[in-house]
């Protein structure tokens, strides 16, 4: 059985009985309980065995802080933060009962500071920092944790950060070969999965600079992709 969770319900998802949306805005006050309910709930009649968590909803804010606004930042923190924390207390028992592993999908933003997407690659820092200190807690109990960082994928994403362009080039991938390296990662038992090679020689070296050479670094890159808010699509 696949349970997904979001807004709208993906293309031609519905029509199986093993197929169940639960419709949630991860950012609505009280929202993220129910859901996590719905799911529970959803899996019940399903026969015991393994489950698996993917953390996928998350989308950035681009602009120098507080970017669109106030508002928007802190959706950006629920959906991106707060809803998978929330979501993975609800479903540990769930977990602890079937077995199963939790794929987060954090960034390669994740590896420096990202100037003009500033709250954005710090809450994927977080899900890299939170991930492996879960995936340490729940060794004994045999329960894992692998944290996906893609770099670029073709997605609506940069349309909804708010994204003059796109990166371009070898470094940008389809989000299909994103999500067969995460699966390919999570079942090899891997902590951090890096689709790409240019994405993971450039975070092997992001990582090893000093920070503020980071930020600098990682700001001249990200000031090229200026767009002026009112061609915004919400979040
Ligand atoms: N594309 C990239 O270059 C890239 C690179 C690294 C990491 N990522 C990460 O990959 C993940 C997927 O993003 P994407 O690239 O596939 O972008 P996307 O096409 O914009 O998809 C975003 C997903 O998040 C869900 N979502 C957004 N806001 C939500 C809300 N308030 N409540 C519930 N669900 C919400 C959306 O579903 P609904 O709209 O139906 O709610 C959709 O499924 C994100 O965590 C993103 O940070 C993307």
């Amino acid at each position: 059985m696949i349970c997904n969770l979001s807004r709208r319900e993906p293309d031609g998802f519905a029509g199986s009985p093993l197929r169940v949306h639960v419709s949630v805005d991860f950012a609505a006050r009280g929202a993220v309980a129910p859901a996590a309910r719905a799911v529970v709930e959803a899996l019940e009649p399903v026969r015991p065995g393994p489950v698996l968590i993917i953390h996928n909803a998350g989308f950035g804010d681009y602009g120098a802080f507080p970017a669109s606004g106030w508002e928007t930042q802190r959706r950006l923190l629920d959906v991106n933060v707060v809803s998978v924390l929330e979501l993975t207390a609800h479903w540990k028992p769930l977990l602890e009962k079937r077995g199963g592993a939790v794929i987060l999908v954090a960034s390669t933003a994740a590896w420096q500071p990202t100037p003009w997407l500033a709250t954005y690659g710090a809450s994927k820092t977080f899900l890299l920092n939170w991930g492996l200190a879960l995936r340490e807690e729940w060794r004994e109990a045999g329960l894992g944790v692998t944290v996906l960082c893609p770099g670029p994928t073709e997605t609506a994403f940069f349309t909804v950060a708010g994204m003059d362009q796109k990166p371009s080039g070898v470094g940008m991938h389809s989000a299909d070969l994103v999500a067969q390296r995460g699966l390919e990662g999570w079942a090899r038992g891997r902590a951090v999965v890096v689709p790409g090679a240019l994405n993971q020689v450039m975070a092997a070296i992001s990582c090893r600079l000093p920070r503020s050479c980071q930020g600098r670094i990682a700001g001249i890159i990200l000031k090229r992709f200026r767009k002026p808010p009112s061609n915004r699509k919400s979040s």
